[in-house]
């Protein structure tokens, strides 16, 4: 009785701490084709009063996932440099990702060892903006991917582009570290970075400085390991050195042709001239060829059967030749060695046998006369109690 109230009173509080830890969930926007950036800040997760500032030393390291599923969707990336600065969750939603989707993050805090999660809601919608045909990749080599992540960097970036560009609104469309497209990790080395491509979209045209940097004579420069010559002022620098020779530039203002839709045929070919049919096979039979092949093997084999047993058992000469070809001397001695080899595999099988024969009395070979034992004197023990 008083067991069933503890676990009761256990089970109210374990269900009073779960109402406890509330999952926090936060609505976002992103949209198809433009970059998508969120920051899991150390402050959200911590649940400290009002006005109190993080401490510089916490540290949490985060891991999100698509509700239901093991990792994030295809189109978003997570990225955290040290547990004591903020992650990230960045990438450009593809058309196909049109919908919701619902994120899980759980953080850890890595001093009290205290987990919170937060759910993100995000209502992927396509762009109402205008089109961005005019769309320009930058390898930006000074910098980490979570160093221009933040809104404060990127906004510094497409403000220096935009002198590099006709007047118009810079949008920010893809950003991914320099180690997702086959870049190394640099040596720890001061001012050494892993290199960060950023892609970015606009509506109004290329500036032709900005052209000139995909024109033959900049290639060219390049493939002999020179920067090309800029005729315009680098106003990226010095905040962002560019490779500039790595800059990919995309227009798609001018539609591409569309090809000829190829017609479905059907599928016979029309008359060929230089077309020549193979000539019809005549049939072939090719049992006789496979008697052969089996048979005469065969027969070879049960041949050297039947001459290697006629040697065997019909040839044998036997016992009788081999009697009469030995001398009488030769096949007592060997009859002797035998009989006494017998003799002693039969002592040894067991210990009760008959007196050996050798120490039988003697007879003579010649006269057939049995002699009584001689005693040998030499074989008489000195002291006969020991006989
Ligand atoms: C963004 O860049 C990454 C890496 O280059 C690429 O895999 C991805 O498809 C890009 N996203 C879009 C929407 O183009
Ligand atoms: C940058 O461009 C140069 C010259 O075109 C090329 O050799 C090099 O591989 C490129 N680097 C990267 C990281 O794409």
């Amino acid at each position: 009785m008083a067991a069933g109230l503890i676990w009761t009173l256990l089970l109210m509080g374990l269900l009073a701490s779960l109402a406890g830890t509330q999952t926090q969930q936060l609505t976002l926007h992103p949209t198809v084709g433009r970059l998508f950036v969120h920051t899991l800040d150390h402050a959200t997760f911590l649940r400290l009063p009002e006005q109190v500032a993080v401490p510089p030393s916490v540290r949490i390291t985060y891991h999100a996932h698509l509700q239901g599923h093991p990792d994030l969707p295809r189109w978003l990336r997570y990225s955290q440099r040290s547990p004591r600065q903020p992650g990230f969750l960045y990438g450009t939603a593809s058309p196909e990702d049109r919908g919701r989707q619902v994120i899980e993050v759980v953080a850890y805090n890595r001093e009290s060892f205290e987990t919170t999660q937060q759910r993100l809601v995000l209502l992927i919608e396509i762009s109402e903006g205008p089109p961005l045909p005019y769309q320009a990749e930058f390898l930006v080599q000074s910098h980490d991917v979570e160093e221009v992540l933040p809104s404060a960097p990127a906004t510094l970036f497409l403000t220096a582009l935009g002198g590099l560009w006709e007047p118009g609104e810079l949008q920010l469309l893809n950003i991914t570290s320099a180690l997702d497209r086959g870049g190394r990790v640099p040596l720890p080395i001061e001012g050494r970075k892993e290199g960060v491509y950023i892609k970015v979209g606009s509506a109004s045209p290329f500036s032709t400085c900005l052209k000139m940097v995909a024109f033959p004579d900049s290639r060219a420069r390049c493939a002999q390991g020179q920067p090309p010559l800029l005729s315009c002022y680098d106003t990226l620098a010095p905040h962002f050195r560019v490779a500039w020779c790595n800059v990919t530039l995309v227009d798609k203002s001018v539609p591409e042709p569309a090809g000829e839709m190829p017609t479905p045929g059907d599928g016979i070919l029309e008359h060929d001239p230089f077309f020549c049919p193979p000539t019809e096979a005549t049939g072939r039979d090719f049992l006789t060829d496979a008697l052969v092949t089996l048979l005469v093997p065969l027969l070879v084999a049960l041949l050297l059967t039947l001459l290697l047993a006629y040697i065997m058992c019909c040839r044998r000469e036997g016992r009788l030749k081999r009697d009469l070809a030995s001398s009488d001397i030769q096949m007592v001695h060997h009859g002797t060695i035998r009989e006494n080899t017998e003799e002693l595999r039969q002592m040894a099988a067991s210990r009760e046998v008959p007196r050996p024969l050798s120490t039988l009395p003697m007879f003579n070979v010649r006269t057939g006369e049995r002699l009584p034992p001689r005693v040998d004197s030499a074989q008489v023990p000195l002291i006969l109690d020991q006989h």
